[in-house]
């Protein structure tokens, strides 16, 4: 059997090791594919493979189609918005994410970006500091915990907006729960996007919920490009002189952003919330033994596409 790890964005030395020896163990053979340019060299690479783990890299209906003897997709990682789960499911192929494994990662860039606004992208004058103001999470999964658990130690006052969890997990953690998506923007200074990029959320967040947060408002987006309303952003940003966008990774109109308010505005050029060594190994690594769990035993705990 033959698990193709294809990656665009390679995972660090060390997880890539960590993965050969899971799979390798299990009896099967590895095969990689990094950084990888065209979708002519991923097509050809599936063709024989048993298993596929991925991280953002599409796996459309034609990698499926091209992927004759294919039995699993793993997304190493947390968002599967790039998989085709319609398509997998017709050609009977399971697929999975690594739920938490690159949370941690994903949180600690949120504050890395956050502090970098805050201190005016460190342009030399005068900034502000976290300690005591107001964070909204815009979902509290894992990464949005992670997120509250950081914030908490930065001094600030956290609360949370996500009507798929319950109060009492949001108590738990100290965290005040938020009903109302209006209010979580405009009661808070800072607001971290942590909702994931689906057909209900695609351009959910413009130019109203944008301009409603407070003087000075720091909007941060760690999610997926595709929840903003980019027109309406570019209007809010228009408008309110105030108002800072950082985000990883960069939205379809970055130039333009830039040009009109460099300085305001900051993007990762790729993704990088999940692009440390840790986070690296933990969903690798995951995502091998979740594949030979898989082949050998039919396990499938982590599948979204049931
Ligand atoms: C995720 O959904 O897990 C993150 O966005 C990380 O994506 P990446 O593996 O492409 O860095």
């Amino acid at each position: 059997m033959k698990v193709l790890v294809a990656t665009e964005k390679p995972f660090a030395a060390v997880a890539v090791d960590g993965i050969r020896t899971v799979v390798e163990e299990a009896g099967y053979e590895l095969e990689l594919l990094e950084k990888y340019t065209s979708k002519a060299d991923l097509l050809a690479a599936v063709a024989d493979a048993d298993a596929l783990i991925v991280r953002s890299d599409k796996v459309d209906a034609e990698v499926i189609a091209a992927a004759k003897q294919l039995k699993v997709v793993v997304r190493a990682g947390a968002g599967y918005d790039n998989v085709d789960l319609a398509a997998a499911t017709a050609a009977g192929v399971c697929v999975e994410n690594t739920p938490g494994q690159n949370s941690n990662a994903v949180a600690e860039l949120v504050f890395g970006m956050a502090v970098m606004a805050a201190r005016n992208m460190y342009d030399g004058t005068s900034g502000s500091e976290l300690k005591d103001k107001k964070i909204g999470i815009h979902a509290f999964g894992q990464v949005g915990r992670n997120v509250a658990r950081i914030a908490k130690g930065f001094g600030m006052e956290v609360s949370a907006f996500d009507p798929f969890c319950p109060d009492e997990a949001m108590e738990q953690a100290g965290v005040a729960p938020e009903h109302d998506i209006a209010a979580l923007y405009a009661g808070n200074k800072i607001v971290s996007i942590h909702i994931p990029a689906t057909p209900q959320t695609k351009g959910s967040i413009g130019y109203d919920l944008i301009t409603s947060m407070p003087k000075g408002g720091i909007l941060v987006n760690t999610a997926r490009k595709e929840v903003i309303d980019e027109e309406g952003l570019k209007k809010a940003l228009a408008e309110r002189s105030d108002l800072r966008y950082v985000a990883d990774v960069k939205p379809d109109n970055a130039d333009e952003l830039v040009e009109a308010f460099g300085g305001r505005v900051f993007f990762t050029p790729k993704k990088m919330g999940a692009q440390t060594s840790e986070a690296n190994i933990n969903a690798g690594i995951a995502a091998a033994r979740q594949v030979v769990a898989y082949l050998k035993d039919g396990i499938d705990k982590y599948r979204v596409n049931k």
